[in-house]
């Protein structure tokens, strides 16, 4: 076996690093954990405050949309999730959040490599059609309110996939070093990432919807797409999304359906 040499963030770099005004001001860090969204999960049933920051080195149990796993070798990933209390949203309007953060994930790629990221729906992170990064959003209702929303953002900043043992599903995806031949700084990607998550939710909390930003940035839009759904699949042409982040898909017969989840494959990539 190889000994790996593994350098860790740690909580005083992270406090240094950040430009924000409250989002990660509060941090959880973690060298290893199952994964940072049922952290975040548990913090927030128990009252954490908003904006707190919960980010690893190393999931054992990181986990993806649909059950999917979430895997990224000791050291290489961006592993976050981040807690909201958006009060001002309604339950079926907290998409909105993780629309902002998707953005912002794509801010900071841009800013800290020079990529130029897009987003497939509803919020993957790819460059040049490949997937760099991911979001899996989750929501504590309490009496038909939004409680708290839980973002999980995984990037692949470091990951290297050649020869590594990533599982199948992982074998189509990239990295930021695998895109640019180098190695990024996560601390450096991690403060550009709150900053502009703060700040996008800031306008968000004024009033301003994301939705035409993140739809001029959905590689997916006028595609022919088959939308992987629990018990049937539905194929037609994304025509748009709406205000909350439904894919709306039009069908040959001509109709429209609204699509809230689902696994969605461009007919292009087969
Ligand atoms: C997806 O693309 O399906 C979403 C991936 C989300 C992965 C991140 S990594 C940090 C956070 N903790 C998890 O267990 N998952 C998210």
């Amino acid at each position: 076996m190889v000994a790996m040499q593994v350098s860790g963030l740690s909580v005083p770099e992270i406090n240094a690093a950040l430009e924000t005004s409250w989002l990660g001001q509060q941090v959880v860090y973690h060298s290893c954990v199952g994964s940072t969204n049922d952290e975040a999960k548990g913090l927030a049933e128990v009252g954490a405050p908003e904006g707190t920051l919960v980010i690893a080195d190393y999931q054992t149990a990181g986990r993806g949309r649909l059950d999917r796993l979430w895997w990224s070798p000791p050291g290489s990933g961006l592993l976050l999730s981040l807690i909201f209390r958006p009060t001002f949203l309604m339950p079926q309007q907290a998409q909105r959040v993780a629309m902002v953060c998707s953005l912002a994930v794509c801010d900071a790629v841009a800013e800290v490599t020079g990529l130029a990221p897009a987003i497939k729906w509803p919020n993957d992170v790819l460059i040049e059609g490949r997937k760099v990064g991911g979001l899996l959003t989750e929501l504590g209702i309490a009496a038909s309110r939004l409680d708290h929303v839980v973002v999980g953002i995984g990037v692949n900043v470091n990951v290297e996939f050649e020869g590594s043992g990533a599982p199948a599903l992982m074998t189509s995806a990239t990295s930021l070093k695998a895109e640019l031949g180098s190695e990024v700084s996560r601390l450096m990607l991690l403060a550009a990432l709150l900053r502009c998550v703060e700040a996008r939710y800031e306008r968000l909390r004024a009033g301003v919807l994301p939705h035409d930003e993140w739809q001029s940035r959905l590689v997916t839009l006028g595609q022919a797409v088959r939308v992987t759904m629990p018990g049937r699949v539905l194929a037609g042409r994304a025509v748009g999304v709406d205000a909350d982040g439904a894919l709306l898909v039009r069908r040959s017969d001509g109709e429209t359906e609204r699509v809230l989840a689902g696994d969605v494959t461009l007919r292009s990539e087969g």
